[in-house]
């Protein structure tokens, strides 16, 4: 523990837990609390009075049972990689990093089952499941640095979320720890069970705020031997809009279908993506099953759907050097933003199916009425587009936010939802009223009550 002094109720939690754990689980070093004090979303950094790092659930029992006694507000936290302000300290208090808790502790091919820590790499998950010939399928963009706790916290997605679905669909059951530190138990390791409420599922993209997950019992699948990877070039969004309408209708379920936009593409398009210059958008298809030959087939298939709506090049991989190349275009396109703009919002909002077209044509009108940059990209199978506002300068903001109401509005008036993956945090909870109502807002205070009466746990998160 650092010398910095610390007065009061944080200067007793400080000595407690660095006399009970030992002062390397604990640290009050400015660069430290800084490192803490914000997420990869644009809300305010706001600094924690100190960082304990818990190694086990005995220790997240005893930091909440202390932070309840000494009425401290906790923010969980695990990579920090979070999109929407979740492990914002916005109230100062403790930072609890699961970051050390980082151990699979089961992972078995007879019950098709992983028990693990929150700390958890998730990337680290699907490579132990891959090496028993095991598939866990979430594959957010952050997955070499974000931690199974925190993407049950936030219900993550990612691409392949369109054919296997989010977090939520794999957690089987939680270890939890409450706010007054008592440790509970939720789910099953069975595939199945109806038993009581589904608690787990009401953990599972809670935020942090009703519990501070301490185990995770996740299901895992056959791990698909072939994956057959394609990139579709267009002349413009609206015919990939189209083409996307055109291969969900086709009967094929590829597990990725990912779009770049014009100015997305115009940001990554380069030396290793090589498009044709003419190139107004892309998609990123991929099928997986077990015969490479059908695989392809498929793939040239669609291809030939997307004939009719413009398609100007199709890129088929044929080895994994290839497949990583097509993916290229879209990993890089976050930080390429960047290049063409200095400043982003980067927001997330989900349509369905049948209104994708509808929303990348009205996303498009909302930024030329705005005179603002967008770029879209994302998982246009599942309808979830993550629309990029780019602006130059800070004094541009106020204007950045009447857009981000914009796309909130055509979100919900296409009767999608203000996030698709990236979870309310700090950075949506405004606008988390009009999606889901009063009487559900009213549940949703009433339902924290139970868990923190006091409202310590991950404060003023998801609403009010
Ligand atoms: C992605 C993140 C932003 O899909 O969710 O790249
Ligand atoms: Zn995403």
């Amino acid at each position: 523990m650092s010398s910095t002094r610390l007065t009061g109720a944080l200067a007793k939690l400080a000595a407690k837990l660095a006399a009970d754990f030992g002062s390397d689980s604990v640290s009050l070093c400015p660069d430290t609390l800084r490192a803490f004090a914000a997420d990869e979303s644009h809300g305010l950094p706001s600094l924690p009075g100190l960082v304990f790092w818990a190694s086990s659930t005995a220790h997240i029992e005893r930091a909440l049972s202390l932070c309840s006694a000494l009425e401290i507000p906790v923010t969980p936290s695990g990579a920090r990689t979070g999109k929407s302000g979740g492990a914002i300290p916005t109230h100062g208090g403790l930072a609890l990093s699961l970051e050390r808790m980082n151990r699979i502790l089961d992972l078995s091919p007879g019950d098709m089952v992983a028990v693990c820590e929150p700390g958890v790499i998730t990337a680290d998950l699907i490579r132990a499941a891959q090496s028993r010939s095991l598939f866990y399928p979430p594959d957010p963009a952050s997955l070499e640095e974000c931690t199974l706790g925190g993407n049950v916290a936030e219900n993550a997605g990612g691409p392949r979320a369109f054919k296997y679905g989010v977090t939520g669909d794999y957690v089987l059951g939680l270890e939890v720890v409450l706010m007054s530190g008592e440790r509970l138990r939720t789910g099953h390791r069975s595939i199945k069970g109806v038993a009581g409420y589904d608690l787990t599922s009401l953990f599972v993209g809670s935020e942090g705020t009703l519990g501070v997950v301490s185990e995770i019992t996740l299901k895992l699948l056959p791990l698909p031997r072939e994956v057959a990877t394609a990139l579709f070039a267009f002349p413009s969004v609206a015919h990939a809009a189209r083409a996307v309408s055109a291969i969900l209708d086709s009967g094929f379920l590829p597990r990725t279908l990912e779009l770049l936009d014009d100015t997305a593409i115009r940001a990554v398009n380069g030396p290793g993506v090589d498009l044709p210059p003419n190139t107004g958008a892309a998609l990123i298809l991929e099928l997986d099953g077990d015969e490479r030959q059908s695989l392809q087939n498929g793939l040239t298939r669609l291809a030939r759907t997307c004939e009719l709506h413009g398609l100007c090049e199709s890129r088929i991989a044929t080895d994994e050097g290839d497949r990583q190349r097509l993916w290229q275009a879209r990993q890089r396109v976050a930080r390429a933003l960047k290049e063409l703009k200095p400043l982003k919002f980067s927001e997330d909002i989900a349509v369905p199916r049948s209104r994708i077209e509808q929303a990348i044509e009205r996303v498009k009108a909302l930024g030329a009425q705005c005179d603002l940059l967008t770029a879209t990209y994302g998982h246009a199978g599942d309808g979830n587009l993550h629309v990029n506002f780019l602006y130059d300068r800070e004094e541009q903001i106020p204007r950045v936010e009447r857009a981000v109401e914009g796309l909130m509005d055509i979100a919900l008036e296409l009767c999608g939802t203000i996030t698709g993956e990236h979870g309310v945090g700090v950075t949506k909870k405004r606008f988390l009223p009009k999606e889901i109502g009063d009487q559900s807002l009213h549940l949703h205070r009433q339902l924290k009550k139970i868990f923190d009466p006091k409202g310590l746990l991950n404060p003023a998160k998801i609403f009010e």
